[in-house]
């Protein structure tokens, strides 16, 4: 009898912990709509994990949870609408494989000012929805992972995300971008603005930005250049922004401008 007792305990506990309760999670957080959007707001709820479901929502969600303590972002539940997921300052430190597989259309993921490392960041843990027993790339566009502890890219971190348009990797201690991350950014030949400020990069390696022919923003302020890279040049047919700023720039030439 004591044994069913405390198995029967031991169940309902490691069910209840493992998302946080979102019934009437209205209640909790602060939801409005407006024509086109689903607005779920909570920031600084304490909450340890993520929702086991979104509150009923037939159009765009907008879910920010900014301020909370996660320590293990989990699969997070099943919306067929667009979605943008706000997690930054949560003390993520590492997440479950396959966060996005349930959030078809998910367009923004903002993990900024967490405490990832390269080792908990994966290809696998961003892959899409699972369908007729295959994995299918996510529709994420928009990447912000900056101010966290990742010092080089694996090489298979963006495998599964095509459309990927806007990375941030801002503040994380890039010091070079080393063969993985060249070969990770590489594969991103949709990316339209790339963020890199503030990371110590002392060169901006050629086989890094070579593939991002679609480029048309790029931050490099805040860094350790002490010249105008050429390898710029790769870059030239779109890019229209460019911050050099911050950096002990000593020399430019005529071609420091992409001959502009
Ligand atoms: C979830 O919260 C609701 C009230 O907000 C409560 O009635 C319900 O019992 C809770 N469920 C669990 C499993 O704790
Ligand atoms: C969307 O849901 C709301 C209730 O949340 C409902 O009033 C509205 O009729 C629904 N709209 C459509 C198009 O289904
Ligand atoms: C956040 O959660 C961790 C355990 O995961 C705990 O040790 C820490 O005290 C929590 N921090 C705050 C500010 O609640
Ligand atoms: C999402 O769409 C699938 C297939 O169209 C459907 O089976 C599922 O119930 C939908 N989920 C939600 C939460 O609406
Ligand atoms: C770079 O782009 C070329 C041509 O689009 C492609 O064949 C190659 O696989 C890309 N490199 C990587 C590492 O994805
Ligand atoms: C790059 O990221 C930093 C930190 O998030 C931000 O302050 C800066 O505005 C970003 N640069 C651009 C061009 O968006």
């Amino acid at each position: 009898m004591k044994l069913i007792v405390i198995i029967t305990f031991i169940y309902l506990c490691s069910a209840d912990g493992v998302f946080q309760n979102s019934s009437h999670i209205c209640d909790t957080c602060n939801c409005h709509e407006t024509e086109n959007e689903f607005i779920l707001n909570c920031v600084d709820k304490r909450f340890t994990h993520v929702l086991a479901d979104w509150p009923h929502h037939n159009k765009s969600l907008i879910a920010d949870f900014s301020y909370n303590n996660i320590s293990t972002l989990e699969k997070l539940p099943t919306s067929n609408y667009s979605v943008r997921l706000m997690f930054d300052h949560c003390n993520i430190k590492s997440l479950e494989p396959g966060i996005l597989v349930n959030v078809v259309k998910v367009e923004l993921l903002d993990l900024s000012y967490n405490l990832l490392t390269t080792e908990k960041i994966d290809g696998i843990d961003f892959k899409g929805p699972y369908v007729k027993e295959k994995y299918f790339p996510t529709a994420l566009k928009h990447l912000n992972l900056a101010y966290n502890l990742i010092h080089t890219l694996p090489e298979k971190l963006f495998e599964s995300m095509p459309h990927l348009e806007d990375l941030n990797l801002a503040g994380n201690g890039f010091s070079v971008l080393d063969f993985n991350s060249q070969h990770a950014l590489s594969s991103l030949s949709k990316l339209k603005r790339l963020n890199l400020s503030n990371n110590g990069l002392t060169e901006l390696v050629g086989d890094a930005v070579r593939n991002l022919t679609d480029l048309e923003e790029l931050d490099l302020s805040y860094n350790k250049l002490d010249f105008v890279p050429n390898t710029l040049d790769y870059l030239k047919k779109n890019l229209k922004v460019l911050d050099l700023s911050n950096n002990p720039i000593y020399k430019l030439n005529d071609k420091s401008f992409l001959g502009k």
